[in-house]
């Protein structure tokens, strides 16, 4: 199973053998995240990260997982300073940069703009999210990092209970996610939000028509209840559309220690794919909750560099050389990153 040359658009391209194939490269990745060791797999290779929306995570991890491979990056980021901002089409952009680098990194506002992107170059398109679309590469991190926190593998989390919150309407990872975790078995999805941000609908008839079972409340505390996996999401505010207010909201289902100790079972890991709203306070999850060992968000986020680098790896067809190239690194590392952090590096 390899996916050289291949386009990575939506979470609709992995079945279970896939997504398990590239977990075994991302779990050879961990060293080299850890900064225990260094390879130059793509040395020499270039590739170009195109942002034409806000971003930490997603822009950065790119960048520094394909450094991490030994490779390079060229990077734009927003309209403003790119040739769309001179009438450039989507199609010409793409060819274009298609004679520059190895591989190409796009995040646009458009759902589906991406996939016009991959559709005019044959140089790997990986989608870093398009608008309120999809959001692979954060649900294929979300997923490792379920596994990881669960001590599952992919194909085995049959019977769990994922409970979303916040905004599963116009959120793009909650998209991703749900429909990646539909490749598992029987999954109980409870989907926490007011009405106006519920999961779309065609989207909660496809969970359905795969025979996972969708329950829809607005009722946090009970819906948080047997909950094994938690993911809070931030409301959309910059897609939400003119004239639809939705004060308060953020506060009815913000999660802190007390109502995860009330109502959530010990254990209960606490996931989101930040960032976390802190203009609001409390947030999607409290800072309350930062020395908590159930919340995961940092690992989360520390994941993003094995799994990206696994993705590079696998669609640039060097997955099985990166140890050849490989050494030891010699420079200081922390234990933890984080002050807060519970656990060791990337465990
Ligand atoms: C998310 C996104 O951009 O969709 N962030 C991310 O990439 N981790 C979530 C968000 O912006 O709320």
């Amino acid at each position: 199973m390899d996916f050289a040359g291949e386009h990575v658009i939506s979470v609709d391209q992995f079945d279970v053998v896939k997504v398990e194939r590239l977990f075994a490269v991302a779990d050879g990745m961990l060293p080299y995240a850890r900064r225990q060791r260094v390879t130059r797999v793509l040395e020499g290779a270039i590739c170009g990260i195109l942002f034409f929306e806000p971003s930490t995570r997603s822009r950065l991890s790119f960048g520094a997982a394909f450094h991490r491979l030994g490779g390079q990056i060229v990077e734009t980021t927003g309209f403003a300073f790119s040739s769309m901002a001179k009438g450039e089409s989507i199609y010409d952009t793409s060819r274009v940069v298609s004679g520059y680098v190895d591989a190409m990194v796009v995040r646009h506002p458009e759902a589906g703009a991406v996939g016009e992107f991959a559709a005019a170059t044959r140089v790997p398109v990986i989608n870093g999210g398009d608008g309120p679309g999809e959001h692979p590469t954060q649900a294929l991190v979300d997923f490792y990092t379920l596994c990881r926190e669960l001590g599952k593998r992919p194909g085995s989390l049959g019977g769990a209970t994922v409970a979303v919150v916040g905004d599963l309407k116009y959120g793009r990872t909650a998209h991703s996610l749900t429909k990646l975790l539909a490749l598992e078995h029987q999954i109980r999805f409870v989907c926490i939000a007011p009405p106006e941000l519920q999961l779309p609908e065609p989207l909660v008839a496809a969970l359905r028509e795969r025979g996972h079972r969708v329950e829809q409340t607005e009722e946090l505390a009970d819906g948080l209840r047997n909950a094994d996996v938690v993911y809070a999401t931030r409301i959309q505010q910059e897609r939400l559309p003119a004239g639809l207010t939705l004060d308060g909201v953020q506060d009815r289902f913000a999660i802190d220690a007390a109502l995860y100790d009330r109502v959530c079972r010990p254990g209960t890991v606490l996931m989101h794919p930040l960032p976390r709203d802190s203009r609001n306070n409390p947030s999607e999850l409290s800072n309350d909750l930062n020395r908590h060992p159930a919340l995961a968000i940092f690992r989360q986020t520390d994941y993003g560099i094995p799994v990206r680098m696994a993705l590079f790896a696998l669609v640039l067809g060097v997955a099985d050389q990166v140890d050849a190239t490989a050494r030891d690194a010699s420079w200081y590392r922390p234990e933890r990153f984080g002050v807060d952090d519970t656990k060791p590096m990337l465990p």
